[in-house]
């Protein structure tokens, strides 16, 4: 592997139904660390796309009576226009349909075979199609209501008797623990990994990896009767996406980092490494798991009708408020809710009021006073310092947050720093200054830009619109930029003029 590249991922999302708030987080927290990354200099692959086997699939399209193929192709579109929508800098989308990924699938079940790591038996158990998991008899209970039974997620089940193949899962149980103790940054957050660590604790039985009473997957190698278990056919995406069997792919994995849902942990942090393993491939270097979002305090769920989707958000409040509320809000592992009230709040007081006011009064003195005209700082003075030093430390800080996916720290430290300027701001009144000393009020203002800027540079993976829209207004261009730049001053445009700035953010009343 590169040292110096880094590969994210997304879940693949099913293409069973139309994308939702779910899906629109998972995504932007990837994209957040892919940009942070290409704008780090890191070599970056950023990956995304759509499982469109199993059941649950194919059951979706027979209820719309729509050939599978054609359902999956038209439900795949509605995500890769998501991709759009949502700003996301994806270097690829994949399709678990595609030839060459069936091709890399087949490929890794030959060395299953192979390392004899796979048999033929018949599976008798619970099977759960919303889930596309099995369950073991006590984790079944009855629902009070329907009287059905339902696994503990909460969806129902369905006995399965069928042959198929087995993938000896148990065997690997030592193995995983060792791996986990040996990579203690494996999986996060911390609360995650230890649910892992203590349900491989319990034992693992052998999984059922092949299914045979329907056809809508890949088919197993040299049994045309079975097709692959979905979750086997989609966690080789994150290999088929760059190259896997060619050799390729070995630039970018081991996978720096699969972010997850927390419903899905199991199948990321112990099936994928334990099948790898297997098939004598490293596993990715980290899974992190966050949580789920309620809609005003109640389960989102197609059954109560309140599925959030991220389009009516964006064309109500815009997407780079969406995109910062979703990762200033809740503190990435947890559960949160999803208010109007408080992404209104967050608007005002975040996004008007410290960022968007900053901005506006310093660019107003500067088009008003000086002509517009930006200019190299003259003299730094010892009250400049605090302010003025502030970024390349706050970089530091920065990184560490972005290694353990604490995307609300990032936007946290970031905001001390709108703080901080703000307070200068207060304290040195450049408007004053202007009529008594105007080389001075030159200076506050010129290291005014200069934060202002770097600023937009680290708001530039979160809120990339807005970011390119405050380094417009200075003359600057984020593709000519990066981390780089937090270090070191000579990168403003003193040939620019400042126009007039329209308001950033409006205020919501
Ligand atoms: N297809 C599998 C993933 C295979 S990856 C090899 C899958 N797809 S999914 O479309 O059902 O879910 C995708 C992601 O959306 C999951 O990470 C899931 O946690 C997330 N979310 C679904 N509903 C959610 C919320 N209400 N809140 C936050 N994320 C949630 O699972």
């Amino acid at each position: 592997m590169d040292n110096n590249s880094f590969f994210i991922t997304t879940p693949i999302y099913y293409v069973n139904d139309a994308p939702h708030i779910g899906h629109a987080y998972t995504s932007i927290a990837c994209d957040v660390l892919a940009r942070f990354n290409r704008l780090n200099n890191r070599n970056t692959m950023f990956l995304t796309g759509t499982d469109e086997h199993g059941l649950k699939v194919e059951q979706a399209a027979k209820k719309k009576n729509m050939e599978t193929k054609k359902f999956v192709d038209e439900m795949s579109v509605s995500f890769k226009k998501l991709t759009k929508k949502l700003n996301l800098s994806n270097d690829f989308f994949i399709r678990t349909t595609d030839k060459y990924h069936k091709k890399a699938s087949q490929y890794i079940w030959n060395i299953l075979k192979k390392n004899n790591q796979i048999y033929l038996d018949k599976y008798k158990g619970w099977y759960s199609v919303s889930d596309e998991a099995y369950f073991n008899d006590d984790e079944i209970t009855i629902h009070e209501k329907t009287k059905k039974k339902i696994a503990p997620t909460g969806n129902e089940v369905q006995w399965v008797e069928e042959e198929s193949y087995f993938f000896k899962l148990s065997k690997w149980q030592d193995k995983l623990l060792e791996y986990y103790k040996k990579n203690p940054d494996f999986i996060g957050p911390e609360s995650r990994k230890n649910e892992v660590i203590s349900f491989v604790k319990n034992g693992l039985n052998d999984l059922s990896i092949s299914r045979t009473t329907f056809s809508w997957g890949i088919e197993v190698p040299h049994d045309k009767k079975h097709v692959m278990y979905v979750w086997l056919d989609a966690l080789i995406n994150y290999l088929s996406a760059i190259g896997y069997p060619d050799k390729k792919y070995k630039k970018f994995w081991p996978a720096n980092l699969h972010i997850v849902g927390k419903d899905i942990i199991r199948f990321h942090a112990v099936y994928w490494p334990a099948f790898l393993l297997a098939a004598k491939i490293k596993p990715p270097k980290r899974i992190f798991a966050h949580g789920w979002w309620t809609n005003e305090g109640k389960k989102i769920s197609k059954s109560l009708g309140n599925v959030i989707d991220p389009d009516t958000i964006i064309k109500e409040y815009g997407l780079d408020t969406l995109r910062f509320f979703l990762l200033r809000e809740v503190p990435f592992g947890n559960d949160g809710n999803f208010s109007k009230k408080a992404l209104e709040r967050r608007i005002n007081n975040d996004l008007a009021n410290d960022l968007g006011n900053l901005v506006q009064r310093v660019l107003i003195i500067i088009n008003k006073n000086l002509d517009g005209k930006l200019n190299k700082i003259k003299q730094i003075k010892k009250n400049d310092k605090k302010l003025f030093e502030y970024p390349e430390a706050l970089l530091k800080v920065v990184e560490k947050n972005y290694e353990r996916q604490e995307f609300h720290k990032v936007i946290d430290n970031i905001w001390k720093l709108i703080s901080e300027a703000n307070k200068y701001v207060d304290k040195s009144e450049p408007w004053k200054l202007i009529k008594d000393n105007k080389k001075r009020a030159g200076d506050v203002l010129n290291i005014l830009i200069v934060i202002i800027a770097k600023i937009a540079i680290f708001l530039a993976p979160i809120m990339p619109e807005t970011s390119k829209n405050i380094l417009n207004k200075l003359g600057l261009n984020i593709n000519k930029l990066s981390m780089k730049n937090i270090k070191e001053n000579n990168f403003i445009n003193t040939n620019f003029r400042v126009e007039k700035p329209e308001i950033l953010f409006k205020k919501l009343i």
